[in-house]
């Protein structure tokens, strides 16, 4: 089979290509992780913008794994200014077949009407647009991206706007694509982590949108039951136009659910519902031996009572220290400790550090109560255990896999694309 050339964008410590590639060093065995096919990551970007503690930890990370000048650490607008320029100082191929990248979701308007500026001119430092000008200059036959699923439905003024303008930029390159919400909990995974896929092909085949919904790669990967109701419409063709039009009013809902296809900017997208009889995993299977826990990860007595007001429902009157304004504070309680029988919740980038919060994760584990260890938070995003143990701090270990991927989504993925990949 023909390998499938990667450029990995946004590289993180290595989410997609671990589930791409797989792993294999013979010094490691204890990091082999299955190919989904024949992906060889090629090329590949992560840059820590400068701001605390900016010491490209991901990147060593990547670099440890993957070997010296497996990744550049630049930023991306500097490298693609840099190769528009004609130099190439960062060695980008010639040729790709697929571009991947987990990205945040930004203000993607466009500032500029096509025919005016001679081009999209979205916002400085927004990281779409470096994707997008990636793919315009490689033009791959595979894209596969990752995001939070509020990007189906940003800005809060006029929803969907962004995923609208996104929607149109592939379709101005030619792509047609598909979209899923998955939350990967319902398919097995040890956590609950819900993420928008966006999987984009060059293609010359007519989609069938509607067939291609419940059958195409995303849906092969990860199955859903039959859809039947839809919304279908037209996208306009200028990003402009989008920013300016789309869903204008304050209270319209983003016309984007968890499913969707377009092809040459016709929309058909609905909600759908998982169907999944495989096996699964939660919490309690990525626990590591108590002898590997060390001390500071265990709460101390006097501070539970912290934690414990932290996760408890409360309704209480609350003042804001700047203005003075007063008004009444009220939230549920969540599981404390956190059942070791279902799946995570989710792992978010302030899991690390001892200080008492409301969103990490504590277990209790013989009459104790502690905090997870990175080694555990690696394995609930499906890396191998220890793949950050790369001279980082726990809490920048933690941050590394609040900022990434489950892997065994784009390892599911994968496997369809390259079956499908021979046509
Ligand atoms: C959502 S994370 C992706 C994580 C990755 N998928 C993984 O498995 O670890 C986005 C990454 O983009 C990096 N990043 C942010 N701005 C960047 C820029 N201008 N150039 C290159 N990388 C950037 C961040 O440091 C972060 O590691």
């Amino acid at each position: 089979m023909k390998t499938i050339k990667v450029a990995e964008l946004f590289a993180g410590v290595g989410g997609f290509r671990l589930g791409l590639d797989g792993y294999h060093d013979a010094e490691h065995p204890e990091f082999d992780m299955p190919t989904a096919g024949p992906f060889e990551t090629i090329w590949a970007n992560q840059w820590e913008p400068p701001g605390t503690e900016s010491k490209q930890f991901a990147w060593r990370c990547y670099e440890t794994h993957f070997g010296q000048g497996s990744c550049v650490n630049e930023d991306i607008t500097k490298v693609l200014d840099d190769y528009e320029t004609g130099i190439n100082t960062y060695g980008i191929p010639d040729y790709v077949d697929m571009v991947v990248g987990g990205f945040p979701c930004q203000d993607y308007s466009v500032a500029k009407p096509l025919s005016q500026a001679g081009g999209i001119e979205g916002k400085k430092g927004v990281l779409w647009w470096d994707i997008y000008r990636f793919l315009k200059l490689k033009t791959p036959r595979f894209v596969l991206l990752e995001n939070v699923d509020r990007l189906l439905k940003s800005p809060a003024r006029q929803r969907g706007r962004d995923f609208a303008i996104m929607l149109t930029c592939l379709a101005n390159l030619g792509y047609a694509v598909e979209w899923r919400v998955i939350n990967s909990a319902e398919y097995g995974f040890p956590q609950r982590r819900k993420r928008v896929y966006i999987y984009a092909e060059l293609t010359q085949d007519t989609w069938d949108l509607r067939e291609r919904i419940g059958s195409g790669i995303i849906s092969s990967a990860f199955p859903i039951e039959p859809v039947t109701v839809f919304n279908e419409f037209e996208i306009s063709h200028d990003p402009y136009e989008i920013t300016q039009e789309f869903n204008n009013s304050p209270k319209a809902k983003s016309p984007f659910t968890s499913a969707g296809v377009m092809q040459n900017y016709r929309v058909i997208t609905g909600d759908v519902i998982e169907s999944y009889n495989g096996p699964r995993k939660v919490l309690g299977d990525i626990l590591v031996p108590a002898s590997e826990i060390p001390e500071s990860f265990y709460v101390p007595e006097e501070k539970l009572e912290r934690w414990r007001y932290l996760k408890g429902s409360k309704s209480e009157e609350r003042t804001n220290k700047r203005t003075g304004f007063t008004y009444r504070y009220s939230e549920g309680s969540m599981a404390f400790p956190d059942l070791l029988t279902n799946p995570s919740r989710t792992i978010l980038t302030g899991e690390g550090g001892t200080g008492a919060s409301r969103f990490k994760h504590i277990v209790e584990i013989d009459g104790r109560y502690r905090r997870l260890v990175p080694d555990e938070l690696d394995q609930l995003q499906g890396f191998p255990k220890g793949w950050t143990d790369t001279g980082m701090s726990d809490g920048r270990r933690a941050f590394c896999m609040g900022n990434a991927l489950v892997v065994g989504v784009p390892h599911r993925i994968g496997k369809i694309i390259a079956g499908s990949s021979h046509n």
